[in-house]
């Protein structure tokens, strides 16, 4: 594994602002499967096949199968040393953003507090129709899936391929990328918009650009530190070097 650049060490002890950005990547070690990983698959079918309305429309049942599957997974699963590792790093730092694509709510369960969740929660329901929230639970085995009192169908409160993002999230999350002096992109593939815009955005702007995953991604030929391992390993060794 690579050691971390003093420079960037250097460069975050300066920095007041910080931002983050985090994918799939960083709850792999949790045992959560990526979206475009070997273990991305589920039943043969991709996220993109899945993670639709059109998807929704034509087989609310099966949306719901893997929604809940999901769910199911996420519910049994803990927080890895990255996410705590970013929790120490917030507590770093006056001004830090972690924005997240993932719906797994782990980072709030590690403890971090300024959170911008962009692509919803999946223990959340919504109605498709009249986006109020709903409470109650979704089982499919009854046969019928719930509906909201206008009768609109019941949905995960997550978004989907084609769907816009929270407006309040996705605008803040803007700023704080324009606004970072390091900017880290941690565990994502970086190829889903508008959240892989986020870490070219904090660039333009000036931010150092480090980059935490497993593979190359296309920011990696961007990023002023690429780091090739686990969030899981390198972020610890981020925070006790600062701490040092
Ligand atoms: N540490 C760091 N990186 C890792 C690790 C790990 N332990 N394990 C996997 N990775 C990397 C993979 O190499 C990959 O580049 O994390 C990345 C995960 O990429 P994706 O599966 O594409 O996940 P993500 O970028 O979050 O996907 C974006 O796509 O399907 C949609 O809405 C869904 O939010 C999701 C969005």
């Amino acid at each position: 594994m690579s050691a971390i650049d003093n420079k960037l060490i250097d460069r975050l002890r300066k920095a007041k602002k910080v931002a983050v950005l985090t994918g799939a990547g960083i709850s792999a070690e949790s045992g959560v499967p990526t979206f475009r990983g070997n273990d991305g698959l589920w039943k043969k079918f991709r996220a993109e096949e899945l993670a639709t309305v059109d998807a929704f429309m034509d087989n609310p049942a099966l949306v719901w199968e893997w929604y809940l599957f999901r769910r199911d997974l996420m519910s049994k699963v803990e927080p890895n040393p990255g996410h705590y590792a970013l929790v120490e790093l917030e507590n770093l730092f006056n001004d830090f953003t972690l924005i997240t694509q993932n719906v797994d709510g782990l980072h709030r369960r590690a403890g971090s507090k300024n959170i911008l969740e962009l692509h919803g929660n999946i223990t959340l329901n919504k109605c498709f129709d009249c986006g109020k929230a709903f409470e109650g639970t979704v089982d499919i085995s009854l046969g019928e899936l719930p509906k909201c009192a206008c009768g609109g169908k019941i949905r995960p409160d997550v978004v989907w391929f084609g769907e816009l993002l929270p407006a309040a999230a996705i605008n803040k999350a803007f700023e704080a990328s324009q606004e970072a002096e390091v900017f880290l992109s941690i565990g994502t593939s970086a190829i889903v918009h508008p959240a892989a815009s986020l870490p070219v955005e904090a660039k333009r702007h000036g931010a150092c650009l480090v980059e935490i995953n497993l593979d190359p991604t296309p920011l990696t030929a961007l990023a002023d530190y690429a780091y090739q391992g686990k969030s899981g390993e390198i972020l610890p060794q981020i925070v006790e070097r600062l701490k040092s």
